[in-house]
């Protein structure tokens, strides 16, 4: 395969990523576990049962569990890209005088991203609890929309306040629930929305850095080398001046580790850009992904031919608006950064 056709599957891969994280986030039912399924059912007459059971209770417990794993994975994975930094791409760099100040930008930004990192696992996301749920319900007006007044969450035992939604993996109800995201474990919620998304930008900021660094590293590694100018004699005695794929080539046998983090790098910094402004646009917008998701499929039973007599609706219905719910850029955002905390009974 040359290289133009290794890009553009490259491309499309990360693409699809994109789309897909888009399309599912909020969702219970992610494309992963539809795929697992599908691969499971594939499988299954092949498989003695005991490693059935055994890989449909790892991945439930994986899944639908609350556990560490991902945590102690994204460590690994960040360790992993940090050592090879600091040990391969950091020397070369000093020798090829890049500025300390922007080689020390990645580990400030790394320092950033741990921070908002530990923040997310650690904030309680809002859970809705017997002693504070008088203040939650008074938080948001029921929209009688996709929030209905009255509902109660059959396993907590607790009124619904508008916009919360029931965990499945914590069990617990969450205020203003977004998703629950297995890389904190932890729900995502009117408590920490505001770490997460500082959380994604300082990811794609450190992702960035690192494979700008690294490509810097690798230009001049072939600039020095002089394989720009190289030519070889092919197989037909003719003088061939060695192209992009020979580059290539020759950066893969020369630095496989470096090629292979920079792969990666540029691979996370695309989809989690994706991931991160589809969550600024919701921040913007007033919605959580949860109600994003929810308003999709949403039919007004005032345009529906089975809406009763006392179905209310707002006046003005615009089911195709996304921004129903919007009171300006700021003023979404203010929530997002200074969630609205439940009023105490006592303090009145
Ligand atoms: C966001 O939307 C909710 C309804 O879902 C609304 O009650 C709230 O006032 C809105 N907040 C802002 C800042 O617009
Ligand atoms: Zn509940
Ligand atoms: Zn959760």
């Amino acid at each position: 395969m040359d290289f133009l056709t290794l890009f553009a599957v490259y491309v499309t891969v990360v693409l699809t990523c994109i789309v897909l994280v888009c399309k599912y986030s909020g969702q219970q039912q992610t494309p992963f576990s539809i795929l697992f399924n599908f691969v499971g059912k594939v499988f299954a007459p092949i498989t003695p049962r005991w490693l059935q059971k055994f890989s449909q209770r790892t991945l439930h417990r994986l899944f639908h569990q609350r556990n560490n794993m991902f945590i102690y994975l994204h460590i690994l994975i960040e360790a992993a890209v940090l050592a090879e930094f600091t040990y391969e791409v950091f020397g070369f760099c000093r020798d090829m005088d890049t500025s300390l100040i922007s080689l020390s930008v990645p580990y400030i930004l790394l320092v950033i991203k741990s921070l908002c990192f530990y923040l997310c696992i650690r904030r309680d996301p809002g859970t809705v609890t017997k002693k504070k749920i008088a203040g939650q319900l008074h938080i948001y007006p029921y929209d009688r929309r996709l929030f209905q007044p009255g509902v109660s969450c059959e396993t907590c035992n607790l009124v619904k306040p508008a916009r919360s939604k029931h965990c499945r993996v914590c069990n617990r109800c969450v205020q203003r629930f977004d998703h629950h995201c297995v890389w904190v474990n932890n729900c995502i919620g009117a408590q920490n929305t505001r770490y997460f998304l500082l959380y994604l930008f300082s990811v794609c900021a450190a992702a960035g850095d690192v494979a700008v660094l690294t490509g810097d590293m690798l230009l001049h590694a072939v600039l020095r080398s002089g394989l720009l100018r190289a030519s070889y004699i092919d197989e037909e005695g003719q003088q061939q001046s060695a192209g992009p794929l020979f580059v290539v080539q020759h950066l893969f046998l020369t630095f496989p580790r470096i090629v292979f983090m920079l792969g990666f790098l540029v691979f996370v910094f695309f989809l989690l850009a994706g991931y991160a402004l589809f969550h600024s646009y919701l921040a913007l917008v007033n919605q959580t992904s949860n109600e994003w998701y929810k308003s999709r499929g949403y039919v007004c039973q005032h345009c529906h031919p089975t809406a009763t007599a006392d179905h209310l609706c707002s006046p003005t219905p615009d089911h195709s608006k996304r921004n129903y719910y919007s009171r300006g850029i700021l003023r979404n955002l203010g929530e997002i950064f200074f969630p609205p905390r439940p009023v105490h009974k006592k303090d009145n």
